[in-house]
């Protein structure tokens, strides 16, 4: 961000005096073509602080470019030690036992972790550029760059955004895709498909080649990555449309409405992969077991390991016809409701109090957007 970030009710100060404004100049006026000469000196001043973009666009769109930099943050950490490290996502030079152990999921599992990482990057660097080209402040977390990375070998010794050796990973969309009946929108709730991955704190990468051996430990950390895997991308496949519903100009629209269908390709792939993580027993951490999920209390026709897809639910109207959806996408409180749901994963585990306050300035901003119809 080029400017710093003004404080809520500075910003409610700032809206509630333009709205004033634009009442006054409608009683103190006789002209209509004068009122609409000063209703769109108004709306100018209302987006001069964002270039050629409305206030709200401006704010989404740079909640966005915010966490997708954490994403890419993340998914680097992920490609440096189990993915491919090549010109598209260079950095770090691999760990032969992890990338092993995750393809156990999938033999294919660092080509999507590379396509992964470098989708990201691409979303970052494209909803940052688009903001510079408006005129509008872009996002900007490099200051925060201060998380330590994995000791284990093959990783980049720099500084991260995010904390991947810390985790507590919410599971329930494993079930929420699978429920015909229940829909987060409707205050519904989801059990864990893996409840010890839900509680404790969990690497997701090995944090030194000491994580590398046992075997079943190692597997334990890919397994763990897996169902991380799709728990972000979820994350990611739920809060574009969130926000889309707040987005006023078509453009803008078009950006959210192009970019959040990836991030349901991505979830779709990870459903698939986490399903093929092999039941165990973490040696190290005797806590953390992978259940048979082809088994009670999950199993069933509803919990076959092999379905990818969402069932039909709940959607809207309990009146209405059930449907296959993305849910949640309720929209109020969503970017904050996204920055929550990351914190309580571990995600920022070490990162200090400015970072939090400048994440949740940027998430208020996007939830206070108001899709304006002209
Ligand atoms: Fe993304
Ligand atoms: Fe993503």
């Amino acid at each position: 961000m080029k400017e710093s970030r003004s404080k809520p009710n500075q910003k409610a100060n700032r809206r509630s005096f333009l709205r004033k404004g634009v009442l006054a100049v409608g009683a103190a006026t006789a002209g209509a073509g004068f009122l609409a000469t000063r209703l769109s000196a108004v709306r100018r001043g209302l987006e001069e602080k964002s270039g050629r973009l409305t206030r709200g666009d401006a704010s989404i769109l740079r909640f966005l470019a915010a966490a997708e930099i954490l994403e890419t943050d993340l998914w680097q950490q992920y490609n440096e030690l189990g993915g491919i490290q090549d010109s598209e996502v260079p950095g770090g030079s691999g760990s032969l036992l992890y990338t092993a152990a995750l393809k156990v999921l999938d033999g294919d599992m660092d080509q999507y972790i590379h396509d992964n990482t470098e989708d990201e990057l691409t979303h970052e660097v494209f909803i940052n550029a688009y903001l510079a080209s408006k005129g509008a402040d872009t996002a900007d977390l490099d200051r925060f760059r201060t998380l330590p990375s994995s000791k284990a070998t093959g990783a980049q010794q720099i500084g991260r955004l995010t904390n991947i050796m810390q985790l507590t990973v919410d599971t329930t969309w494993w079930t929420r895709y699978r429920s015909r009946t229940k829909n987060p929108d409707f205050g519904d709730t989801f059990p864990q498909a893996i409840p010890a991955l839900a509680a404790g704190q969990h690497p997701a990468i090995p944090r030194s080649d000491d994580d590398l051996t046992p075997s079943d430990h190692i597997q334990a950390i890919a397994n763990t990555a897996g169902f991380h895997f799709g728990t972000i991308e979820q994350g990611g496949t739920s809060l574009y449309p969130s926000l889309a519903q707040r987005v006023t100009n078509v453009e803008v629209l078009r950006i959210v409405l192009s970019i959040g269908p990836t991030e349901a390709m991505h979830f779709q792939t990870w459903q698939d992969k986490a399903g093929n993580a092999p039941a165990l027993t973490d040696p190290k951490d005797p806590t953390l077991v992978f259940p048979n999920l082809n088994a009670s209390p999950l199993g069933g026709e509803d919990f076959q390991t092999n379905l990818i897809m969402p069932e039909p639910v709940v959607f809207l109207s309990r009146q209405l016809p059930a449907c296959s959806i993305v849910r949640p996408t309720g929209t109020k409180g969503s970017a904050m409701g996204a920055l929550k749901f990351l914190t309580a994963m571990g995600l920022f585990l070490g990162q200090s109090k400015e970072f939090f306050g400048f994440m949740t300035d940027l998430a208020e901003d996007a939830d206070e957007a108001r899709r304006d119809v002209e």
